[in-house]
């Protein structure tokens, strides 16, 4: 257990920096040479619905720094096209596209990469404000916008992993799932913080 024994830090401070470096999914994220902890929450969401399939088109949403477009290459996909506002560092043998998934222009871009689409993942969440209400509203909203986009462009029997928060909208991602895929399921990894809002949807075309 790693101390801090720094005056200047807050105690919430401190403890956010002490449960950083003590979390086991980081010193794992390192090792493993990952570039986000996050990998490990599509790890587990694979291991329980093994979706993945050779030669599938995989769209990795709000792919910045990387880590699940690492993991699919290190698993041996090969027509992955990830996006995010953010830059991404180049990974070999994945296509990404600068820019906002909602935006137009980028769904088009989207289109002239593939003809056809198996699966969605999206880990998208926008910065947080410290409104919670907020955050979950605007998070939210884009999950909608990826489930109806999903409903729209996967293929026969393509699958959608979305992330969202507890709270504002999550019932009508609930509702819309429901009513627009053959099978959905919720599902909120263990390598998920405990105290994170962040929850995952899964749905079958
Ligand atoms: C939790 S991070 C994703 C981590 C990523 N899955 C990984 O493994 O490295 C959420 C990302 O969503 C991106 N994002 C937020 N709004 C977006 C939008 N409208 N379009 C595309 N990306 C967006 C953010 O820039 C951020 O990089």
């Amino acid at each position: 257990m790693i101390k801090f024994k720094k005056k200047s830090l807050r105690g919430s401070s401190k403890r956010w920096i002490q449960r950083k470096y003590n979390d086991n999914f980081i010193k794992k994220t390192k090792q493993l040479n990952y570039r986000s902890r996050a990998v490990f929450k599509l790890i587990e969401i694979d291991k329980k619905f093994n979706c993945f399939k050779k030669n599938h088109n995989i769209l990795d949403l709000g792919s910045s720094p990387g880590s699940w477009s690492q993991y699919l290459i290190k698993k041996g996909f090969k027509n992955i096209l990830s996006i995010d506002i953010l830059q991404m560092e180049y990974i070999p043998n994945v296509n990404f596209i600068l820019g906002d998934f909602t935006d137009n222009k980028i769904q088009k871009k989207i289109f002239e990469k593939f003809h056809e689409i198996n699966i969605i993942i999206s880990d998208i969440a926008v910065n947080t404000t410290g409104n919670k209400k907020l955050d979950s509203y605007k998070t939210n909203s884009i999950c909608l916008e990826v489930l109806k986009f999903s409903f729209k462009y996967l293929c026969q029997k393509g699958v959608v992993i979305a992330k969202y928060f507890n709270g504002e909208l999550e019932k009508n991602i609930i509702q819309y799932s429901k009513v627009n895929f053959n099978r959905f399921k919720i599902i909120k990894p263990l390598s998920s913080r405990k105290d994170s809002k962040e929850i995952y949807i899964y749905c079958e075309k």
